[in-house]
């Protein structure tokens, strides 16, 4: 894993979930490197399991036990490429594939099965253990991590969220039509939040930030703020 060997002893565990398209993995990603913090971005897991799905001819519906079973067998590594953190599982590097549109749809309803859930978090909480880590999701603070130091709920509006999702695809040169991906969003959003296990919600103990009228920078400013109050509390 990136930066593990930094761990210097007073770092703390952040949590930071929010809604598709809320900008949280781009600033995840800056707030880790300049905090020295190891950079997990849990989503890219659940893309990876949905993607293998796809690939075995698995379907959500009737092959839920198989999903489960085939999120067991899969070896997760997040590696440093040039600036860019890639998933591999068992070893091949699935960056490209997992960010298909048609995985990030799937992607939804595959992590909706609770069997295939309790592995990722078992994973993903060994992910953790060693503290220093920036791990991000949906259900972070409240199911993975609910002890971490520091939790943000990062969110913005429907229409914000969208228009950055644009921009995203646009610029790995996908163009997509902008009230295709807000009906998207809200069918994703929608599943996110209603589904009956880890749904996504707020922490009570997490602090919402929301992003319209904030530059990247002046996000992870802020998180940067509150995360080096954290550590001052540790050891
Ligand atoms: O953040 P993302 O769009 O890459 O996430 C892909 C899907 O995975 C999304 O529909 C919600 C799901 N997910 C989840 O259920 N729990 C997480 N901790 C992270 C993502």
């Amino acid at each position: 894993m990136p930066n593990s060997e930094q761990f210097s002893g007073n770092k703390c565990t952040i949590a930071i979930d929010g809604p598709a398209g809320s900008g949280k993995s781009t600033v995840a990603r800056k707030l880790a490197d300049r905090l020295g913090y190891t950079y997990i971005d849990t989503g890219a897991m659940y893309r990876a399991v949905a993607y293998r799905a796809l690939q075995a001819g698995l379907d959500v519906e009737s092959d839920a036990t198989e999903i489960a079973a085939l999120a067991g067998c899969l070896h997760f590594e997040f590696r440093n490429v040039g600036n860019e953190q890639h998933l591999l599982t068992n070893d091949e590097d699935v960056e490209e594939a997992i960010r298909r549109p048609e995985v990030g749809n799937l992607s939804s309803a595959v992590s909706a099965i609770p069997e295939m859930r309790e592995h990722l978090v078992a994973v993903q909480r060994q992910m953790a253990a060693q503290g220093g880590v920036v791990m991000e999701g949906r259900d972070i603070g409240t199911v993975v991590l609910p002890q971490a130091e520091v939790k943000i709920f990062l969110t913005a509006s429907v229409q914000e969220r969208a228009r950055r999702r644009q921009q995203q695809l646009r610029e790995k040169g996908i163009q997509r039509d902008l009230d295709e991906i807000l009906r998207e969003q809200q069918q994703r959003d929608e599943r996110d939040r209603t589904r009956s296990v880890a749904p996504l919600r707020v922490a009570p103990d997490a602090r919402q930030v929301v992003t319209d009228n904030m530059t990247e920078d002046e996000v992870v400013d802020l998180l940067e703020r509150i995360v080096r109050q954290a550590e001052q509390y540790m050891e």
